[in-house]
């Protein structure tokens, strides 16, 4: 599995907010995308999903998922592909739940809707609770009966039942406390080892980013400035910006 962004341009009325010329997520790595806030970071995120369109963008450029041409793709085709093979996470999980209807409805439906029948929707909801270590019982809840590490992980369990291949992460534990956040990074990197999963993760924190990346492309005002190793670009980044990014970063200091 390989996701490759080629020449990709996200424009609003002809003003472009996210230039990405090269940037490839393969199966078994953890890509992020850091930057300050407006850099272009989730408008890159809705172009491979196909939704920029939907938030009124123009989208240009090539998005191939293993091969497969993704931008112009019939909005049937893509709702084949979106949740089934590529899923996503954002920072509130709970405006991601509809709130009038259990957890475990939603994740049913959304499976049955992919194709499965009703028993394998349950058992599949029920299995991937417990890989990401819930109990299943929580599926009979509402979304505000859980807390938002515990919707987070719900979400991620959703993507998993799924088997999709690829989890576009988009500030996903910026709105959870640490502890919470390191439980969910850890996640990631077991959705990683343990089943290939390629994951594009946004982050504006370089921090986080250099803990859990294998790569790493920051941005800027739209454009791409730098992309390599997360080892190389936090310890030699070749741009200023990514230096001042890094030092607003007291945490790396003092790491060994
Ligand atoms: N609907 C819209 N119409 C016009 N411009 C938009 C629209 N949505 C986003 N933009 C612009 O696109 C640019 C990139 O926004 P984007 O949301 O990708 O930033 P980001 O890097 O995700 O920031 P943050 O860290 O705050 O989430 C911003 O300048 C924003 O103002
Ligand atoms: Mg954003």
């Amino acid at each position: 599995m390989k996701l490759e962004i080629r020449d990709l341009e996200v424009s609003f009325a002809g003003r472009p907010v996210a230039s990405v010329a090269e940037l490839d997520v393969d199966a078994g790595e953890i890509v992020g995308l850091a930057g300050e806030s407006g850099s272009g970071k989730s408008m890159t995120i809705l172009a491979v999903l196909g939704l920029a369109g939907t938030a009124g963008a123009a989208v240009t450029g090539s998005i191939r998922l293993d091969g497969q041409q993704l931008i112009g793709m019939s909005g049937a085709g893509l709702r084949a592909i979106r949740g089934r093979r590529i899923a996503a996470i954002f920072q509130s999980p709970a405006l991601a739940f509809n709130p009038v209807y259990r957890v475990g409805r939603i994740v049913t439906r959304t499976l049955r809707l992919h194709g499965l029948s009703a028993a394998e929707a349950r058992e599949r909801a029920d299995a991937a609770m417990r890989s990401v270590l819930l109990t299943p019982d929580l599926l009979h809840r509402y979304p505000s009966q859980l807390s938002g590490g515990q919707l987070q992980r719900v979400a991620i369990a959703l993507a998993l039942a799924l088997r999709a291949e690829v989890l576009l992460a988009d500030e996903p534990t910026s709105a959870l406390d640490v502890t919470v956040q390191a439980e969910v990074l850890e996640l990631l990197r077991e959705l990683r080892d343990d089943r290939g999963m390629a994951i594009l993760f946004v982050s504006h924190d370089l921090a986080v980013i250099a803990e859990l990346c294998d790569r790493v492309a920051v941005m800027r005002a739209g454009q791409v400035l730098e992309t390599g190793p997360v080892g190389q670009v936090t310890v030699a980044p070749r741009h200023e910006y990514t230096r001042e990014l890094l030092a607003a970063v007291p945490r790396l200091e003092v790491r060994p």
